[in-house]
């Protein structure tokens, strides 16, 4: 696997090293407050697990399952949830943990739709920032690393469902991505 990518752009010790900042950030931030964790399926899977094991709070878990429709590599603004009910979050202070935020159309209708569920407060965490303009107006309060405007794979992030289990996040190779991409899970 490792051989499709261009270059490795974080390795894990550097990403690991990199989510003991955010959990010590996070932590400081939610102590004494009651904390629901939104996790965006697939995507942000692996982060997750290695960065709510580095959380010592009390919190709830619960995971959104949403697709966005790509053509390309680029998305084309087209986000369908895949559940019919949504988690209970009414009250509570919710942090959206996503893999990575691109376009800002997948995060934008996820917060839009949480928000319509009165909770206290709703804050997102991404590990990863593509440093570009966005087609929605929606920024992420923890990031784990800006990035440039490239396609990357590896630590959950996926291209057509493959190198999600790659320990490290790099470019993949021009020539492993085929022109036409028609969908992903996030
Ligand atoms: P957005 O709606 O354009 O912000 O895209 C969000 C989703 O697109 C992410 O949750 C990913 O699933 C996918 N995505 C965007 N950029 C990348 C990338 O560089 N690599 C892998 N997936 C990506
Ligand atoms: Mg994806």
């Amino acid at each position: 696997m490792q051989e499709d990518l261009e270059r490795v752009l974080f390795d894990e010790a550097t990403i690991l090293h990199r989510l003991d900042e955010l959990a010590a950030e996070i932590s400081a931030d939610y102590r004494n407050r009651d904390l629901t964790v939104i996790a965006i399926l697939n995507g942000s899977i692996i982060f997750m697990a290695d960065l709510l094991r580095r959380i010592p709070l009390p919190l709830k878990l619960d995971c959104l399952s949403v697709a966005s429709y790509h053509g390309g590599t680029v998305t084309t603004g087209e986000i369908v949830f895949r559940q019919l009910a949504l988690p209970d979050v009414h009250g509570r202070h919710i942090l959206i943990l996503d893999d990575i935020l691109d376009s800002g159309v997948t995060l934008a209708a996820i917060r839009e739709k949480l928000t319509a569920e009165q909770p206290r407060s709703v804050k997102i965490c991404v590990l990863l920032r593509k440093v570009k303009g966005r087609l929605r107006p929606v920024d992420a309060d923890y990031v784990g690393f800006n990035i440039g405007d490239e396609f990357v794979v590896g630590y959950g992030l996926d291209y057509l469902e493959n190198y999600r289990n790659l320990p490290c996040i790099g470019v993949l190779r021009k020539d492993r991505c085929r022109s036409c991409l028609t969908s992903t899970d996030l």
